[in-house]
């Protein structure tokens, strides 16, 4: 079917992004946290598309998106009360959670875990789209393996157009980076694997007690998810010391030609860098509107005339967080 719709095409005609789906094609979906690259979840060769179009690994698990609990019921044996919890506060929201998975999700969304990364995403249009559906979808963030997340249907466009007919288009991700990872560790307790778009301390709040935050870096993970060098430009990215230094001559000087670098800075310019070449997150030191400019203004550093860019942290609290783990993953050689 469709063999007439070229491909790459952006549009918001949820019958056209059911039909391709129900066919077992793929489609660009939007969430509050990054644009997916969604597939049936419950047919393995539809997941199959993703890994290749997106050249992942497949040891790199998948997270299955619904639109209600209820539907969740028949995917994992069950729902300890802690993550209950958490569901019915934040979804549909920025948060994904490890159960343990029936059977019925393929071993390939999986990557062979007794767990499955479930989430209901928070964005009308997607919700509609899943609640039409017969079957959850398999979404990693739609950019090819290691590279930025896409916030826009045109950075999808862009990146994967050639392969993916179809993508829905619900406007600039609210949030901008991706969910937050929550799961239990070995010893049962509850645990962050990967920071995202709900705070810690958010989590903490609904919880009522402190949560571990274990996002381990490294090259061959144990557990998945937790690869040292992701979300990274194309250009060689250095994480500035700390937020508070502003002057850059003294690195710049060690390194390279202040004429071809950029920054990427938190609330105001760096003095040794031309004006043209930078990027601020948030003018008024907002952690929300930073994390909602990252990967945009990312991707537009990497496309100047440029050779290098340079990363200032934002203050460590909050989604603060999230963001540093993104430009220091963004900075791993
Ligand atoms: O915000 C998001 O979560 C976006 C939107 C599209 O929903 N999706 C997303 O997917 O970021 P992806 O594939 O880029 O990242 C999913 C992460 C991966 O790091 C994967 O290793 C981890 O979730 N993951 C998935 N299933 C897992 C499991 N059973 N155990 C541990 N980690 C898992
Ligand atoms: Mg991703």
């Amino acid at each position: 079917m469709d063999d007439n719709l070229s491909t790459g095409q952006i549009g918001g005609d949820l019958g056209v992004a059911k039909a391709l789906l129900d066919a077992g094609q793929l489609v660009g979906i939007p969430t509050e946290t990054v644009y997916g690259l969604a597939a049936n979840a419950l047919d393995p060769d539809a997941v199959l598309r993703i890994f290749q179009v997106k050249n992942r690994p497949t040891f790199d698990p998948l997270i299955v998106h619904t639109d209600s609990l209820e539907k969740i019921g028949a995917f994992v044996t069950h729902i300890p009360d802690v993550t209950r919890r958490l569901a019915e506060v934040v979804w549909p929201g920025p948060l994904t959670i490890l159960l343990p998975r029936q059977n019925i999700i393929p071993d390939l969304v999986t990557a062979g875990l007794s767990t499955v990364a479930v989430r209901i995403p928070a964005h009308p249009l997607t919700l509609a789209l899943l609640q039409s559906l017969a079957f959850p979808l398999a979404a990693p963030s739609a950019n090819p393996f290691g590279y930025i997340s896409p916030t826009t249907a045109q950075h999808v466009a862009d990146q994967l157009g050639q392969q993916v007919p179809y993508i829905l288009d619900g406007g600039p991700a609210q949030i901008g980076i991706e969910s937050t990872i929550v799961g239990f560790a070995a010893d049962e307790t509850l645990t962050v694997f990967r920071l995202g778009g709900l705070s810690v301390e958010t989590l903490e709040a609904i919880v009522g007690q402190p949560i571990r935050v274990q996002t381990h870096s490294t090259d061959n993970p144990a557990a998945p998810g937790m690869l040292s060098s992701h979300y990274a430009p194309r250009k060689g990215l250095t994480l500035l010391p700390n937020p508070e230094l502003m002057d850059t001559s003294s690195i710049l000087a060690e390194r390279r030609d202040i004429a071809a670098s950029g920054a990427l800075v938190f609330q105001q310019l760096l003095p040794n860098i031309p004006p043209t070449q930078q990027r601020i997150l948030s003018l008024t030191g907002n952690l929300a509107e930073a994390a909602k400019n990252l990967f945009r203004l990312l991707r537009e550093l990497d496309t100047l005339p440029i050779d290098h860019i340079y990363a200032q942290p934002v203050p460590n609290f909050g989604l603060g967080r999230a963001i540093n783990d993104r430009l220091a993953r963004a900075s791993y050689q």
